[in-house]
């Protein structure tokens, strides 16, 4: 269970986040909607450890423990999983290099055994096959060279891969093609489980059609400002966010 309790963040001494009070229990797929500016990466950045945010209150409950003092490898390791809305580039890693140190990595802190490399190789080969990924990308830099779409598959797969118990997806349906958004929700789709809590980001309702989450919140000035059944995501869609402080498109 994911508990953040009146969140409050600041950017180079800039307000981003203004109390943000949020309950997401496993088995439970919660989504944010919001305009753009309105706090969801900053949000997504903060769970999952990136420095540079500035935590002036509150606090974030991982299975009850606080995870502020945790840096970004040790939360990876209890189970939190972002994928970015903008997946960063490694070039001179090998993509299946890169995963094959992450997954040990996580079985490690869990108390498994690491994976010799041919069971390994058999694991990631066939998740990648699941998600569309081919064989030729696993042995590129991560994410060098990979179209917009060939990268979130691949945070996709990073995260079938590491089985987090919270998963944060921060438009992963930005410069999806419907084939790919197909790909990604099954991906996501798949992970969905009664141990598992996740929360994805999206500012359009389109994504939601292929997830269909539990409950709905609306994020507007680093508030959540409104909390609905998935229902409330079609409103949106019909009235656009102007109420929520953006001008209609
Ligand atoms: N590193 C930063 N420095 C200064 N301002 C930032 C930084 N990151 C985010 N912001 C500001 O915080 C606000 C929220 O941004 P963000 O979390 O990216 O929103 P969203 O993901 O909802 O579009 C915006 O006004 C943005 O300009
Ligand atoms: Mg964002």
């Amino acid at each position: 269970m994911l508990e953040i309790k009146n969140l409050h963040v600041e950017v180079e001494g800039q307000k981003i986040l203004k109390g943000i009070d949020l309950q997401v229990p496993k088995g439970e797929v919660h989504a944010i909607m919001g305009p753009n500016g309105s706090g969801k990466s900053t949000l997504s950045y903060v769970v999952a450890g990136k420095d540079d945010y500035e935590i002036t209150e509150g606090d974030i409950l991982w299975n009850g423990e606080s995870i502020l003092e945790m840096d970004p490898d040790e939360r990876v390791a209890s189970g939190v999983f972002l994928a970015f809305q903008y997946p960063i580039e490694i070039p001179g890693v090998a993509t299946m290099t890169f995963m094959r140190t992450a997954i040990n990595a996580v079985r490690k802190a869990r108390g498994q055994d690491e994976l010799a490399i041919p069971d390994m190789m058999k694991l990631i080969q066939g998740k990648a096959k699941d998600l569309a990924v081919k064989p030729d990308m696993l042995k590129r830099g991560l994410n060098v060279g990979f179209s917009g779409g060939e990268k979130k598959r691949m945070e996709i797969l990073q995260m079938a891969l590491l089985e987090p118990g919270l998963c944060i997806l921060d438009e992963t349906d930005s410069g999806l093609d419907i084939d790919a958004l197909r790909v990604v929700s099954e991906g996501v789709n798949a992970l969905r489980g009664a141990e598992r809590s996740m929360l994805v980001i999206t500012h359009y309702q389109r994504l939601l059609d292929y997830i269909v989450p539990d409950k709905v919140h609306v994020m507007s000035d680093g508030r959540i400002v409104k909390t609905g059944d998935k229902e409330l995501a079609l409103e949106l869609e019909a009235s656009g966010y102007a109420e929520y402080g953006e001008d209609a498109a």
